[in-house]
């Protein structure tokens, strides 16, 4: 089926999809949607037409062979989505099919034409064509629409089409079947797990018109239908100085909002914090991550100790510093980013250089300038420690049993310790592990960010960087 003008695009009115298909459906255009039971087709489906309606003013259908309207209506309503109003309103019509199947296919396919020609409909959905194809004897009978209704539906009354096709259980390809090669774009939505977690993820086969870079991308049913194109940073127009998250007396606020409600509370006060981070995640993504912690301790007048994970210089920590509105008086005060002796250092308040040959010595070193700032704070102290770092420096054993102890100590002192682990000592990852209060990991998959907890165990949640508030936060939202 051929579509008028290509870069003529209706917004799907699925949150982020647009992004990755190129602005939206080809207008007219023909689109099968393709998955198992309980992927997600009629919610993608219905947010396609009640977003067309309520926000780009085009008129729907939905012709269900599969659910009843009862069921439709009462299952959106409970995401947010209130098709009663709009069909009192005219804007929206729910054909029932589901007891089609004595009549004859032309009476349907008529019905269909003159539901949509009535009502000037620019957007159709069709639930779905395997329950139709099933309602006649003959399959190619109903193929027959794919010919002849469908397109007279898509290409001359201009309305953007949804074919869903149900995919049975187990199964996880689309057949090449007639409705494929007719389409003008596939969509497959999909389930899958990741260390046991539910992972939801679409796939583009096709878009016409449209250069697919990204064929894969997660999302979720959280709220209706979001997808997740790869994660992007975002500058901040106007900074601001962090706004302290308030801590309770069991736990310290991770700084974030979101992240605090993913640990149901926080970090527990005298904890150590593992933070697992995968190969393919970049510095920005993890810092958003561990700095509110950070900018949290320091607003609140509480000390900091650093010690940069491999490839992060004392300069990137102090801009990061910056973007949270720390001032220099703060960083020189509360923040002691350690680093190895060089030829030519140049001694600041806010750093403290180490020989990193010897632990033992340095470890002294160390606690002394933690002292100094429980001294002068009166308050905790928050530790946050690359263990690549350390490695280079001490190798994996000494590191290992100094860890042990320092979680002891930050035990009985009741302050905070965050260890960040990056690939490549699996063993260590283990033993890290089992030590730690709380374990966080980070991935990526299609790009999204991925953070999840080992303990407390907790579902998926897709990072993104949120700037709303004049400083980099990060934004969480579970798959479900
Ligand atoms: N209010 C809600 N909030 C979040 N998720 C929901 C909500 N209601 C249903 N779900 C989830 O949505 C999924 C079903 O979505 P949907 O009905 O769109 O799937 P489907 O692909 O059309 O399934 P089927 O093939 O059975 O028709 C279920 O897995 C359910 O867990
Ligand atoms: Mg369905």
């Amino acid at each position: 089926m051929s579509v008028g003008n290509i870069n003529d695009r209706v917004p799907s009115g699925v949150g982020g999809l647009d992004k990755i298909i190129g602005g939206g459906f080809p207008r007219g255009s023909l689109i099968v949607l393709a998955g198992n039971p309980g992927t997600g087709k009629t919610i993608l489906s219905a947010c396609f037409l009640y977003h067309g309606a309520v926000n780009y003013g085009e008129r729907g259908i939905y012709v269900s062979f599969a659910e009843s309207r009862k069921s439709f209506f009462g299952n959106m309503l409970s995401l947010g989505l209130d098709f009663e109003v709009l069909e009192r309103e005219g804007r929206f019509r729910f054909l029932d099919m589901l007891t089609v199947r004595e009549e004859a296919v032309q009476n349907v396919l008529e019905a269909i034409l003159k539901e949509v020609s009535e009502v000037e409909a620019k957007r159709l959905v069709i639930d779905s064509f395997s329950a139709l194809a099933q309602a006649f004897r003959e399959t190619h009978e109903a193929r027959i629409i794919l010919h002849t209704i469908l397109s007279r539906i898509t290409r001359l009354l201009g309305c953007t089409t949804i074919l869903i096709t149900e995919i049975p259980r187990g199964e996880n390809k689309i057949g090449l079947s007639a409705e494929e090669f007719v389409a003008d774009g596939i969509i497959l939505l999909g389930r899958t797990r990741l260390e046991g977690r539910l992972l939801r993820e679409l796939e583009l086969f096709k878009m016409r018109g449209t250069p697919v870079y990204e064929t894969q991308a997660v999302f979720t049913l959280k709220d209706g239908f979001k997808v997740f194109p790869p994660f992007k940073s975002k500058p901040i127009e106007k900074p601001c100085r962090f706004q302290p998250q308030p801590d309770t007396e069991e736990y310290f606020s991770t700084g974030s909002p979101d992240l605090d409600k993913m640990l149901e509370g926080g970090y527990p006060r005298g904890s150590t914090v593992l933070i697992e981070i995968d190969e393919h995640i970049t510095k920005l993504q993890y810092h958003l991550i561990t700095a509110p912690t950070a900018y949290n301790f320091i607003v609140q007048g509480r000390g900091v100790i650093l010690i940069p994970s491999r490839g992060v210089d004392h300069n990137l920590v102090k801009r990061r510093a910056e973007e949270g509105g720390i001032t220099r008086n703060e960083v020189d005060r509360l923040l002691r980013i350690c680093i190895k002796d060089y030829p030519g250092f140049k001694p600041e308040p806010c750093l403290v250089a180490f020989k990193g040959e010897n632990l033992k010595e340095d470890y002294l070193k160390y606690i002394e300038v933690e002292q100094k700032l429980v001294e002068s704070t009166g308050q905790p102290v928050l530790h946050i420690t690359g263990v690549d770092t350390m490695i280079d420096m001490y190798g994996v054993r000494e590191v290992l049993s100094a860890l042990r102890a320092y979680a002891t100590r930050v035990m009985e002192a009741g302050g905070l310790s965050i260890i960040l682990l990056k690939p490549g000592y699996p063993k260590l990852a283990k033993i890290l592990g089992a030590l730690a209060d709380v374990h966080l990991k980070i991935t990526r998959e299609h790009g999204a960010v991925l953070v999840y907890g080992i303990k407390p165990r907790t579902n998926l949640h897709v990072l993104e960087m949120d700037v709303s508030r004049g400083y980099p936060m990060p934004k969480l939202t579970q798959i479900i």
